[in-house]
């Protein structure tokens, strides 16, 4: 099979959403029928046949990849969710945003402790979100397994840091220069 070209898939929005950011747009991957799929079947297939017991998706876009990716391994789904959206009792982690910082949570019963993990997310950037998620599922004894994202943004650094904490990281398509 050919190498995909995810990002042709992928939709490049200038300025938004403030002067001088370029926006890397997923919608347009997730409306095309087989680009969906190769990029669900690509973050699976390193854990096809293996034991994965759950998913964990960050709100919001981790919610739309992990979910597929959960359903094509026989997995369970956690969702970890922007402060104050969880009805259950929560565990709850600061994470470093590009200024300041804010919250995620996750129910406090989501995962066992000794539960194998896959982290999904759509991009990964600074790090900064999937570092903290990572921190709140080990703080519930999880073993995260690796973290998984269509785009990685290597300049900002994030993927490197998540491999320096001991994390294996796949990402499908990078975008240098952001
Ligand atoms: C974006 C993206 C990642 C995160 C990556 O989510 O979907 O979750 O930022 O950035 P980082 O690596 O610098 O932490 P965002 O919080 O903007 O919103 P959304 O997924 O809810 O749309
Ligand atoms: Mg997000």
């Amino acid at each position: 099979m050919l190498p995909a070209d995810f990002a042709s898939s992928i939709r490049t929005i200038p300025n938004y959403p403030k002067p001088g950011i370029l926006f890397r747009d997923i919608t347009t991957l997730l409306g095309d029928a087989r680009a969906f799929r190769r990029a669900v079947d690509e973050l699976v297939q390193p854990w096809a046949g293996s034991k994965i017991d759950k998913v964990a998706g960050i709100e919001a876009r981790g919610f739309i990849l992990g979910g597929a990716v959960a359903h094509q391994l026989s997995a369970g789904f956690v969702p970890i969710r922007k402060k104050g959206k969880l009805p259950h009792q929560t565990v709850r982690m600061a994470y470093a945003l590009e200024y300041g910082e804010d919250e995620i949570e996750m129910h406090v019963d989501a995962i066992a402790p000794g539960e194998r993990v896959l982290l999904v997310d759509d991009l990964i950037a600074t790090g900064g979100t999937a570092t903290g998620a990572v921190k709140l599922l080990k703080t519930c004894g999880a073993v995260v397994e690796a973290a998984c994202f269509i785009v990685d943004l290597p300049d900002l650094g994030g993927a490197d840091k998540l491999r320096q904490a001991g994390v294996s990281v796949r990402t499908l398509v990078a975008f240098p220069g952001h």
